[in-house]
């Protein structure tokens, strides 16, 4: 009886194993494609005595319903089961999203080009520590003991009076100068770039820490003019050929004369900004001939040698170079800044 078969394809519907693609793809064809199982009961309707033809009409409804139900709830279930398993489908024939590679610090980009104009020259790098002696940051050049730099506002004191005097965080690279000249006999030229810490407020032209790089040229017979020739030559490569530069009279315990160095304004030129105060000009560092106490100092005798040095900030000078008219910038970490100068 067709009623019968129904009933056991009823339950063969519910009983099926559904779970592969291979098994879904069976169900349909055995139960709904064109050939299949319900298509052909339908078709068997002739058969049917007329009085219980409607009946038996539902009773195939009923059965094509089921099997399509229990088909899509199975399918459905194997493509969130394969999502799960696998995550969205990705398109591997795609190309990768760019890498974000991070870019050097500019004030580390700006110490090296300062670097590499000297080292063209003949400088060499040399190295000290920041955590300094009293000795090495003040005595040893020349500090008066009642100096107003020694004060506790200008320096960082790490230890006050101790066996070999206050410790302190150095205030500028002028100590390396010390250390340098006590390692070796000359002739030196020696630059010695690092960070140095004063006590002040933070603020867009101050900070507590920045960045110095020490010049030190000793040998015989160096006079001023070998001072001059040098810095004339840092700045027309470091800024530009048309660059100006101009030694104002000044004063150092530890150079004799001294100077300090003034370039043209790069911002506007000489037409007058507030950057360089309407001046035309703006400060850049400090320099001179290194005092005969300095010498004596390190063990180089004055009567055989001179010599110049000179400190530059790199703030100072990345501040010009890029126009960046806020020291606190260099230290916030904003990457909308830091990426301006991307050089990798
Ligand atoms: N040490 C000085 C400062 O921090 C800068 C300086 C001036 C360095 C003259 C020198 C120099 O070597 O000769 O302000």
């Amino acid at each position: 009886m067709l009623q019968d078969e129904v009933a056991g394809y009823l339950a063969e519907i519910e009983a099926a194993p559904l779970q592969t693609p291979d098994a879904l793809e069976a169900f349909r064809l055995r139960f709904l494609s064109r050939n299949g199982l319900v298509q052909g009961l339908f078709g068997r309707l002739k058969e049917v005595e007329p009085a219980q033809r409607k009946e038996m009409g539902q009773i195939l409804n009923n059965l094509k319903n089921r099997a399509e139900e229990t088909f899509a709830t199975a399918k459905a279930a194997a493509e969130a089961a394969a999502e799960a398993s696998t995550g969205p489908l990705l398109d591997l024939t795609l190309p990768p999203p760019p890498h974000a590679l991070g870019s050097r610090h500019i004030l580390n980009l700006v110490r090296d080009q300062m670097l590499a104009v000297f080292r063209q020259i003949g400088f060499a790098v040399a190295d000290g520590p920041e955590i300094e002696d009293d000795w090495h940051n003040f005595t040893a050049l020349n500090f008066p003991p009642d100096h107003p730099a020694r004060e506790m506002q200008d320096t960082f004191f790490v230890e006050r009076g101790g066996p070999g005097g206050d410790v302190v965080l150095r205030t500028h690279t002028s100590p390396v100068q010390i250390r340098v000249m006590q390692e070796r006999q000359p002739p030196i030229r020696s630059l010695m770039p690092g960070r140095v810490y004063r006590n002040e407020a933070i603020s867009a032209r101050a900070h507590c820490l920045f960045h110095q790089i020490e010049g030190l040229y000793i040998d015989k017979d160096v006079s001023f003019v070998d001072l001059k020739e040098t810095l004339y030559y840092f700045v027309r490569t470091f800024f530009s050929p048309e660059t100006a530069i101009r030694f104002r009279p000044s004063f150092f315990p530890f150079t004799e004369p001294s100077a300090e160095i003034d370039i043209s304004c790069q911002i506007c030129h000489g037409d007058g900004c507030n950057i360089c105060k309407h001046t035309g000009w703006v400060e850049i560092g400090g320099s001179g001939m290194v005092h005969p106490n300095v010498l004596r100092n390190s063990g180089i005798d004055p009567d055989v040698y001179t010599g110049f040095a000179f400190g530059m900030g790199v703030e100072r000078s990345a501040m010009l170079k890029y126009q960046i008219r806020d020291l606190r910038l260099y230290t916030e970490n904003d990457v909308r800044f830091l990426r301006q100068f991307a050089v990798v």
